[in-house]
Order: C-alpha cells, then sequence, then structure tokens
C-alpha cells in the first residue's frame, strides 16, 4: 500500500498531489477503513493505465488561460447560489477532473455543472437584474445527424467568452424500478418529438448554433411544450432536461445518487459533487481510472490533440471492443469470451440485455437482475465498460460506442442477422470475431441442472 501511495506520489506533480492529499484526507479519511478505498482504486485501476492518465496531455498555456477565469467564474456561481440558497453540482469532465486530478482535467477548457430546473428558474429570476452575470440559452441544430436542442450557460456579461455549461434536471417519481427502461423510452420518444418540430423548422444553415432572434423565439415555444410537463418540485428520481444535448446513456438516476450533494475539491476551493459519486460517474464513463474510450468523440475534453498527443506518446491505437449478451448466471463460457475478447483490444465494452429483452428473445425470464447481471461483470477484471444492451442491434451499437471489433461466441457465426452485421459493419472497417463457444456449459444448462436435482 505504502508503495502504491510513494508511485502515485511520484508520477503527480505539485499541484496535483496537493489536491489529491486533500481530497483523500477530507473525502476518504472519514470512512473507517481508508485501505478498503485504496483497494477500490487498485481493484478497478491497472496501474500503468492511471499513470498514463496522469502523462497525458500536460496543460498547455491557451487552456490555463481558459481555465483560470473558468474557476473564477465557479466562484461567482457558487457564492450567488448560496446566497440564494440554491444547489449545484459538478458534472461531467468537471466531476471527472474533481475525483481523478483534483480539479480540471489537464487538457479541459470547459466546466460543465447540474442543477435541478426548479433551481435554475430561481437562479434565472434572480439574475434578471444583474449586471455582471446571466444565464443564457443556446440553440443548436444539426440537421445531417438529427440533433436539436437548448442549453444553458452561466456567463460573465463583461467576458461572455468564459462560460460555464449549465445542465438541467428535473424531478421524476418512479414508483417500480424495473419501469426505469420503459420511463427512459417514453422520453426518447417525446425528444424524438420534439427535435422532428424543431428540425422542421426553416433554417437557413443546418448545422449551427441559432442566433436568429425569431427561430429562437420558435424553438423555444416547441421545447416549452415538451418541459412544461416536468414542473415537480421533488421525486424519488431525476431525469436529464429532455431539451438539451442527446445523452449516450441513460440518465435517470435514484434521488439518492445526487442528493444530499456532498463537498469536493476543485482546484483551491470546495464544490458540490452528486452523493453517489462513483456511481454517476462509471454511469457516464465506466471505469474513471482507466484510459478514457471515447476520446475526441463524447465530449470536446478528450480533444483529439490530446487523445492522438498521448496515444502517438505511446505508440499505440487503442482498440475497442464491444460484445453483449444476457450473461445469467454467470460461467466459465462467459469468462472464456470475455477472457479472449480482451486478449483481442485495449477496451473491452459489455452490453448486459434487459430482463425485457431476454423475454423477448428467449422467451424466458433471466435468474439474476440487470443491475445484479451488471455489477458482476463490472467485477471481471477483462471488462473495462459495462452498458445496458436494449436492442439486439449491432450496428445501432457502434453508433453509441463506435468500436473497432466486435466479440461473440460461435453459435451465433451463419445466423442471417449476424451475416448481415458484418456485412454492415465491414463497411466502417469493423471486424466481427467469433470465439468457440464453451460446449460444456450454458446458463440454460445450470438452470436445468438445478431444476433437474432440486431436493423436492
Ligand atoms: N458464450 C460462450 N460459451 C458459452 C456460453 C456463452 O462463448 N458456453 C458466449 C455467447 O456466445 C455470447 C456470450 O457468451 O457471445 C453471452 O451469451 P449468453 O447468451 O449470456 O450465454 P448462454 O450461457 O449461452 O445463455 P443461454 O443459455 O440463456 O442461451
Amino acid at each position: 500500500m505504502k508503495q502504491f501511495y510513494r508511485f502515485l506520489s511520484h508520477i503527480m506533480c505539485g499541484k496535483a498531489k496537493k489536491y489529491f492529499r486533500k481530497l483523500y484526507e477530507e473525502e476518504f479519511l472519514q470512512y473507517k477503513n481508508l485501505l478498503n478505498k485504496m483497494d477500490y482504486i487498485i481493484q478497478r485501476a491497472d496501474i500503468s493505465e492511471r499513470a498514463l492518465l496522469y502523462m497525458m496531455s500536460p496543460t498547455r498555456k491557451d487552456i490555463t488561460d481558459i481555465q483560470i477565469p473558468t474557476l473564477n467564474l465557479l466562484k461567482d456561481l457558487k457564492s450567488i447560489c448560496i446566497k440564494n440558497n440554491i444547489q449545484f453540482w459538478l458534472q461531467g469532465g468537471s466531476l471527472l477532473g474533481a475525483i481523478r486530478h483534483g480539479g480540471f482535467i489537464p487538457w479541459d477548457d470547459d466546466a460543465d455543472c447540474g442543477m435541478m430546473r426548479v433551481d435554475c428558474k430561481k437562479l434565472e429570476e434572480f439574475l434578471k437584474q444583474n449586471e455582471d452575470f446571466a444565464i443564457i440559452d443556446c440553440y443548436g441544430i444539426r440537421k445531417y445527424d438529427g440533433m436539436a436542442y437548448q442549453m444553458k450557460k452561466f456567463i460573465n456579461k463583461h467576458n461572455p467568452k468564459i462560460n460555464i455549461d449549465l445542465f438541467v434536471y428535473d424531478y421524476i417519481d418512479i414508483n417500480n424500478h424495473n419501469k426505469i427502461f420503459d420511463i427512459w423510452n417514453e422520453y426518447q420518444e417525446q425528444k424524438q418529438n420534439m427535435k422532428n418540430e424543431i428540425l422542421a423548422l426553416d433554417v437557413e444553415n443546418e448545422d449551427c448554433e441559432i442566433h436568429d432572434i425569431k427561430i429562437k423565439q420558435k424553438i423555444s415555444k416547441i421545447i416549452r411544450k415538451y418541459t412544461k410537463n416536468y414542473n415537480a418540485t421533488d421525486g424519488n428520481s431525476i431525469i436529464f432536461g429532455i431539451e438539451q444535448i442527446p445523452s449516450k446513456f441513460m440518465r435517470v438516476y435514484s434521488k439518492d445518487v445526487i442528493f444530499p450533494l456532498r463537498k469536493i475539491y476543485f482546484c483551491d476551493d470546495y464544490f458540490y459533487a452528486p452523493n453517489h459519486v462513483y456511481e454517476y460517474l462509471e454511469r457516464q464513463y465506466g471505469n474513471i481510472w482507466r484510459l478514457p474510450h471515447d476520446v475526441g468523440d463524447a465530449h470536446h475534453m478528450f480533444s483529439e490533440w490530446s487523445y492522438s498527443h498521448s496515444l502517438q506518446n505511446n505508440n499505440k491505437k487503442m482498440i475497442i471492443g464491444y460484445t453483449a449478451g444476457a450473461f445469467d448466471v454467470f460461467h466459465i463460457g462467459h469468462l472464456n469470451l470475455l477472457k479472449r475478447a480482451k486478449e483481442n483490444c485495449d477496451y473491452l465494452i459489455v452490453g448486459v440485455t434487459t430482463d425485457e429483452l431476454i423475454q423477448a428473445t428467449k422467451n424466458k425470464s433471466p435468474l439474476a437482475t440487470l443491475d445484479e447481471r451488471m455489477e458482476i461483470l463490472r467485477q471481471i477484471k477483462y471488462v473495462d465498460q459495462v452498458v445496458v444492451q436494449d436492442d439486439l442491434d449491432k450496428v445501432a451499437a457502434w453508433e453509441r460506442y463506435h468500436y473497432d471489433k466486435l466479440f461473440s461466441g460461435d453459435d451465433w457465426c451463419g445466423n442471417p442477422r449476424w451475416k448481415k452485421y458484418e456485412q454492415e459493419l465491414k463497411k466502417i472497417g469493423v471486424d466481427v470475431i467469433y470465439f468457440p463457444y464453451t460446449k460444456t456449459i450454458s446458463s440454460t444448462k445450470i438452470k436445468d441442472f438445478i431444476m433437474n436435482n432440486a431436493e423436492v
């Protein structure tokens, strides 16, 4: 353990070291057993990758020139919010940076915060007459891939180029947790309808941020129609505001994942983080101690520059692999598949099929819940990220995860659906690789065995 500490100290320099110490002393020492926490990190981190993360993309002056005023703006936002009894939390890259680097991710150049819609309205009301600060609404349309959104930014009116992305969340009530996918699907449908209405507007430039005030008003009117139902001031769950950029992962959280907020250090000040900060982050990024797989894609913080730069330094192109299945009653056949898959890629994403989809495709229910099956997979050392598979279509999964290789047991080889995937994926340079199905075992065999040998 000491060696691990010494190693971390060695790879971190000055400021980062100070915040690491602060973070662990103040956040983790309160737990009975610090060693458990360190074990948690070791288990989840391949140390060499972690070291790589720290060595990646040293901060450049043009980035610090943005980070410093952005930090000041965050402090302004905090003091206004405290005065008005408004809560907000760090999210996305800012939260990841707070946990992993004690401040900004070295190559990140913006700040992301989350806030409940009710609080955001309160803040907007307060800032209406403010001479220095404001919340602005930005609108974007991208017809080529059907994107249409509204985003809020907190700005200093005297330097609007520096701003903070404010993501709005709504309260909802979910009485039956199994319904969470239905709720998310319904939300996605509404979002699609909203986007269709916006994209049907007569906008000249088809790929742009909207500046025309009349168009903005029209979009805003459409958005109000869709957001007006989200007016609850409390609820047992929290969902990402429907009008915002599309989410690549399911952004519905039980309220206790976010509240009560807890303090977290970010640079030289404290801010707030969701209550279950690791659950919140892992939903978005998978294992945060591993090399990010969505570099240059999901978020500009993983800019192409930092990605290619860091990977060039290591002379390595990162191969992303994807496999999916029910993974019910985990067994050696599953393990063999995952081991072989990981031997053939650098970052393995595993899709776990929802109960509904298993029922629909295999005409039976899994023994373990989706959460349990996902948790087991998260603990497998070959697996880097676990995601929900709610759609069998592997081409749609490629659109989400941009993997380089698709893996499966050879029980699917020759299947017409898989032949089609092979053709489609070949066009985008993705290999489909089949490994020998471990014939001696399957989830069904185990369940049958138990049934047949159960004592009566
Ligand atoms: N797999 C494998 N060898 C096995 C079982 C599964 O290689 N003995 C592979 C499958 O080909 C698939 C992945 O593991 O790529 C997940 O399969 P899943 O359907 O969860 O496993 P089974 O045990 O076959 O499930 P069931 O008996 O319910 O069909």
